[in-house]
C-alpha cells in the first residue's frame, strides 16, 4: 500500500504524511528533505546550485546530513528548490524514492511529485493545498517557535516564489495526479487536517 502525500511548501502535507504512517503503520519518507540535503551540501562544499553538475555531485551527500537541524531553514529550502530543477538531480534521487515506496508492507512518501512520477501506481494519492496567507502564518509560527526571525510579508514572497518555481519547472512539475483527492486545509486546525486526510485515504482503499 502505498500513500502519496503532494502538495506545496507549508501546505500541511509533512504533518498529515506522519500522522498517515502512524495510522496506518507504514514508514514514511519526506522526499524534500532529500532535495534539502541536495541543497545544503553542494552551497557547503563551495557549488554552485544553479549548475547542474555541481548539484549533481551534491546527490552523493554524506547519510548523517539528513540528521542537520539547519536543513529545515527557509534558507536550505531556497537552495533545495533551485538544485530540484535539474533533470539529473531528479533522476539520481528517483530509484532511492522508488525503492522506499515499494519496499514490502507499502510506505507513505510527501513531496511534489509522488504521484505523479514517483509512485504513480499509489492507491492513495492526497494533493495538500492551502492558502498563501494560511501557510504563510504557519511558516511564521514555525519560525518563530525555532528562533528564526522573519517578517510575515518576506515569507509569502519566499512562498510565492518556490511555488512559481515548483510549478513552472520541465521537470516533474509541481501538479496534482489527475487521480489525486484535493485537501485544501486553509480552514483546518492540525489535528482536523489529520482526521479529514485520514478518513479519504481508507476511503481510497476501500474504493480500491
Ligand atoms: O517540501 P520541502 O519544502 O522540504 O521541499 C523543498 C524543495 O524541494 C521544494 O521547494 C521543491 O523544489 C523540492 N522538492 C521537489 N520534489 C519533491 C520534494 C521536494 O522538487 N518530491
Amino acid at each position: 500500500m502505498i500513500i502519496a502525500v503532494d502538495g506545496p511548501t507549508a501546505s500541511g502535507k509533512g504533518t498529515i504524511a506522519k500522522a498517515l504512517a502512524a495510522h496506518f503503520g507504514v514508514p514514511h519518507l519526506d522526499t524534500g528533505l532529500l532535495y534539502r540535503a541536495v541543497g545544503y551540501h553542494c552551497a557547503r562544499t563551495g557549488g554552485d546550485v544553479n549548475d547542474p553538475a555541481a548539484a549533481t555531485a551534491a546527490c552523493a551527500f554524506p547519510e548523517s546530513l539528513l540528521a542537520e537541524p539547519e536543513l529545515r531553514s527557509e534558507a536550505t529550502g531556497g537552495l533545495a528548490s533551485r538544485v530540484s530543477v535539474h533533470p539529473q538531480v531528479r533522476a539520481a534521487l528517483l530509484e532511492r524514492q522508488r525503492a522506499f515506496a515499494r519496499q514490502p508492507g507499502g510506505a507513505v512518501l510527501d513531496g511534489r511529485d509522488i504521484g505523479t512520477v514517483i509512485a504513480p501506481e499509489a492507491k492513495v494519492k492526497l494533493f495538500v493545498t492551502a492558502s498563501v496567507a494560511a501557510r504563510a502564518m504557519r511558516r511564521w509560527n514555525e519560525m518563530r517557535e525555532r528562533g528564526e526571525d522573519h517578517t510575515l510579508a518576506g515569507i509569502e514572497a519566499d512562498l510565492h516564489r518556490r511555488d512559481e518555481r515548483d510549478r513552472t519547472r520541465a521537470e516533474a512539475p509541481l501538479v496534482a495526479a489527475p487521480d489525486a483527492i484535493l485537501l485544501d486545509t486553509s480552514a483546518l486546525g492540525r489535528d482536523a487536517a489529520i482526521a479529514r486526510a485520514i478518513a479519504l485515504a481508507e476511503q481510497a482503499l476501500r474504493a480500491h
